[in-house]
């Protein structure tokens, strides 16, 4: 019998969520895919109407994985305009950089190492930053907010793409028994079939919001660190959720 999942603690969060995707990241572009029914596009072209990326622009993807968001700033920065992509986790860079090469933005694009709650680069560095369903795995969500305020231009725009909590309890209730239910089952199939679960990450992923804030509240996160002119849009009955303000 499988062991009972046990939720990494604050301190284990960082090793934990790195393992995690470095152990899925061959096969995360398509469970995606699954696990949104298809409507991973839809959210992503309501994201890029959120940014204000223009051409010439350099723009931070924080937390990038395999990159989807970074392609899409590509589209928009261009003709001579860059995107740097961080993640913490090698497995899905590689992933992502194997992508990247593929396409014709291969040249714009660097995918390189670097946590969101210290980011190695100088103060006003950029023109615009995004974040894609990362906010929810990063320890604090407060000292990665004030990292990439401090590395926008003033002027520059952030918007964070991520699943949320929804304010309806009839949605919560269908929202939480397939959330609860089927995700955790992959983790199951995958112990069932012999192979090692190290960490589970569709468990992780289930329990993940959890502890996370409301929209509003993360709003008020985003105040905090010094955006201003912030707001969010709220998409699929309000289990998805875009975030953004401005330096
Ligand atoms: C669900 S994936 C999202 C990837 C990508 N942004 C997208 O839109 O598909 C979450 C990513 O956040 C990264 N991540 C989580 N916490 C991080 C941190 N503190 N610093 C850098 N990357 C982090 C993980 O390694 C993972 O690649």
């Amino acid at each position: 019998m499988a062991p009972a999942y046990k939720p990494p603690t604050a301190d284990e969060k960082e090793q934990y969520v790195r393992a995690l995707f470095d152990r899925i990241a061959e096969n995360y572009d398509a469970v995606n895919q699954v696990m949104s029914a298809g409507q991973w596009q839809k959210w992503h072209k309501e994201f890029v109407q959120c940014t204000n990326h223009k051409p010439g622009d350099r723009v931070l993807d924080v937390a990038c994985g395999t990159g989807d968001l970074s392609m899409l700033a590509a589209a928009q920065v261009q003709p001579g305009g860059s995107v740097v992509g961080i993640d913490f986790s090698e497995g899905m860079l590689e992933v992502g950089r194997r992508r990247v090469a593929q396409t014709p933005y291969r040249d714009m694009i660097t995918l390189q190492w670097g946590n969101a709650m210290d980011i190695q680069f100088a103060d006003n560095s950029f023109d615009g930053a995004s974040m894609g369903w990362a906010m929810r795995n990063v320890k604090e969500i407060p000292k990665t907010l004030s990292e990439i305020y401090r590395v926008l231009k003033p002027g520059a725009r952030f918007v964070c793409l991520e699943a949320a909590k929804p304010y309806s309890s009839l949605v919560r209730l269908g929202f939480f028994l397939y959330w609860k239910t089927f995700l955790p089952l992959i983790d199951w199939w995958v112990m069932k079939s012999g192979r090692q679960a190290v960490v589970r990450p569709y468990t992780y992923l289930s329990r993940s919001l959890d502890s996370y804030p409301m929209p509003d509240k993360l709003e008020t996160m985003f105040q905090q660190a010094g955006f201003r002119d912030t707001g969010y849009k709220l998409l699929m009955m309000g289990t998805v959720a875009i975030h953004y303000g401005t330096k």
